[in-house]
């Protein structure tokens, strides 16, 4: 093995000659240990397939240069929902406003109480922290079955793999899945989570409905919150966080997302050119508007794009819930709704060609997280 020197950072590589990527992929995948299992040998510099390209690391470097002194860095929006009765016109228009210019937002007194939270943390942690050889069971990347666990989807498609593992759960697709399909490990807990996320995505939907000026149950009734798959992302510590990503640019598929995240940080957002920290606010939940809002809306609400940063400390967990995913085999949606193409909402025209569910699934998926928005596929 020689060692070669990219942005400052040494580098483990082997001969051109004799590097074989998919060689490399394979046997990693083939240990279905994950990116932990390559991680717990303790290596000190990561294996080149995780090594991201010289010209998006040189990228990096020049925005490491910008003088940041310059930008006023925000943060994205916080919604506060305590006495959503009294107030609800005030949290719609705060929906509204954070849903058409990041895209993102931060929502305390959700109902989801603390100590949950901090159980699903913990059950996803345990679920990846088990016996190698009982986790093994549910390695798989046959998105058919419910229940699994993967290094990442499209783990031989991207330039360079993440430094993460998921657990993924389809827990209504649309009916709720059979408990005993759950890992034992975190069984209760992801059920328990599930509960009380569920009764959170229904309330959002009729606020999001409203805050796009269509009665509240418009939404709901398009279906967008009959399918909802949770995924529990496993974030090793690693060894040269600067070389490589836990999640690279990319845009969610779904309606929208509902995300926790443990103290660590990592998630960025790209608002304006920049990329802004998703900072970790203790008891909140972090919202996302997904591309199938964005297109429903006509581009009134923004899927922003967003990725997550590796870390020399962790690991680091979150646990996305996908409203809405690729297990929808039909829905009522094809393209941009009616009532919202006129002047009053920026454009009386679509933006987007009329897509079905499956049909933006099938791009998204074959596509993998090659930076580019999936969305464009289908602007008009
Ligand atoms: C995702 C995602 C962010 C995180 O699951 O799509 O962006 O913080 N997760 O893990
Ligand atoms: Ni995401």
């Amino acid at each position: 093995m020689e060692k070669a020197y990219i942005n400052g950072e040494k580098l483990a590589v082997q001969e051109e000659s004799c590097y074989d990527r998919m060689k490399e992929l394979k046997a990693i995948d083939d240990t279905k240990a994950g990116v932990k299992g390559v991680a717990d040998t303790g290596l000190l510099y990561i294996p080149r397939v995780f090594v991201r390209p010289p010209e998006e690391l040189a990228e990096e470097e020049k925005l490491l240069l910008v003088d940041k002194s310059e930008i006023h860095e925000p943060m994205i929006p916080m919604i506060d929902l305590e006495e959503m009765e009294n107030r609800r016109k005030e949290i719609v228009n705060e929906i509204r406003l954070a849903s058409e210019s990041w895209g993102f937002f931060q929502l305390l007194n959700h109902g989801i109480p603390e100590t949950v939270m901090d159980k699903m943390i913990k059950g996803v942690a345990n679920f990846h922290e088990q016996d190698t050889e009982v986790k093994k069971q549910f390695y798989s990347r046959d998105f058919t079955r419910k229940v699994m666990y993967q290094t990442s989807f499209d783990w031989f498609q991207t330039k360079s793999a993440k430094w993460k593992d998921t657990l993924i759960c389809s827990m209504l697709s649309p009916d709720l899945l059979d408990p005993r399909e759950l890992p034992d490990i975190c069984r209760d807990i992801i059920l328990k989570y599930t509960e009380h996320v569920r009764i959170l995505g229904d309330t959002l939907i009729e606020l999001l409905s409203e805050a796009l000026g269509l009665e509240k149950d418009h939404l709901k009734d398009m279906d967008c919150t009959k399918s909802l798959r949770v995924l529990g992302h496993y974030y090793p510590a690693c060894p040269q966080p600067k070389l490589t990503m836990g999640a690279h640019k990319h845009t969610d598929p779904d309606f929208f997302t509902l995300l926790l995240q443990d103290n660590i940080g990592g998630l960025q957002i790209l608002y304006q050119n920049h990329w802004i920290d998703v900072k970790p606010i203790p008891g909140a939940i972090v919202v996302n508007i997904g591309d199938l809002i964005q297109l429903m809306s006509n581009a009134k609400f923004k899927s922003a794009e967003h990725r997550v940063l590796a870390n020399q400390v962790g690991p680091r967990l979150s646990v996305a819930s996908f409203f809405g995913t690729a297990a929808m085999k039909s829905s009522k949606i094809n393209g941009p709704i009616k009532e919202l193409l006129s002047d009053e909402y920026g454009k009386d025209q679509p933006v987007y060609k009329n897509v079905t569910v499956p049909e933006y699934m099938k791009h998204y998926y074959s596509k993998g997280s090659d930076g580019v928005h999936a969305l464009s596929h289908f602007e008009l």
